[in-house]
């Protein structure tokens, strides 16, 4: 396992308590989560986490397991690092890499219980769209990955986005729990991201959306931390 932060030339009590990670620095092949990133179970996902703000507020809530933040701009990755150490983050992991490539190769299966996507996709342009994270393919494997109960939670402030988001999660054999077209005071998540934070200053209406997997299903192993509550 190799740590990007090079902490060669300082003692142990510097070392970061957020370990960062390069997609190449990982072993080729199946990825696994728990062995390879030193990730406690429960998992909770942040795909496209920006400058941050969402995994700060996520460590400050104490809650049991790990945060996989996952963020394909390395100087984003570097910025949320130098900001969750700063604040003394616990339980917070950061992969930099391109989480469409990534998630296949992420496992076990059933690892993970929620998944955070805060205003993953503002493409305008149509050549901007092959850029775009969550599809089809993208909905299966996080269906792969969720536990039984776990779910996916989706905000985004462009509306045509929220219905693409919606068909593509339904579409993968999700269950709508909560949808929501703006409005501050309807707000499912526990942690705010940098963009909702300005949208909200803005006052521009967010769409808002949590999909879950069926509590128990008939395949597949249900792997849950200790007290995790999916
Ligand atoms: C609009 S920003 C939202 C940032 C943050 N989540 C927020 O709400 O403030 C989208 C983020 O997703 C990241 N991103 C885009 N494509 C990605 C991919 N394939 N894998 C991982 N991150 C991606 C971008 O670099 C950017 O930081």
């Amino acid at each position: 396992m190799a740590h990007v932060t090079d902490t060669r030339s300082i003692d142990a009590a510097a070392v970061p308590l957020v370990p960062r990670f390069e997609e190449h620095e990982l072993l080729p092949g199946p990825i696994d989560l728990r062995a390879m990133l030193d990730c406690a179970a429960p998992v909770e996902l942040d795909i496209g986490f920006g400058k941050g703000r969402s995994l700060v507020e996520w460590a400050a809530l104490d809650r049991d397991g790990t945060l996989l933040g996952i963020e394909i701009r390395r100087g984003l990755v570097e910025r949320a690092h130098e900001r969750l150490c700063r604040a003394g983050a616990r339980g917070v992991r950061l992969l930099r890499g391109d989480f469409r490539a990534l998630a296949p190769r992420l496992g076990p299966d059933g690892l993970v219980r929620r998944c955070y996507l805060h205003f993953p996709d503002p493409w305008w342009k149509k050549r901007h769209r092959k850029r775009q994270v969550v599809s089809a393919p993208v909905a299966a494997e996080l269906v792969r990955l969720l536990a039984p109960g776990g779910e996916v939670c989706v905000q985004t402030d462009v509306p045509e986005r929220a219905e693409e988001f919606r068909a593509a999660l339904a579409g993968a054999g999700l269950d709508e729990r909560w949808w929501s077209d703006g409005g501050a005071e309807a707000r499912p998540f526990d942690v705010r991201s940098n963009r909702e934070v300005r949208c909200e200053a803005a006052g521009v209406p967010v769409y808002r959306m949590v999909y879950g997997k069926p509590p128990h299903e008939a395949r597949g192993p249900e792997v849950r931390g200790e007290g995790s509550d999916p």
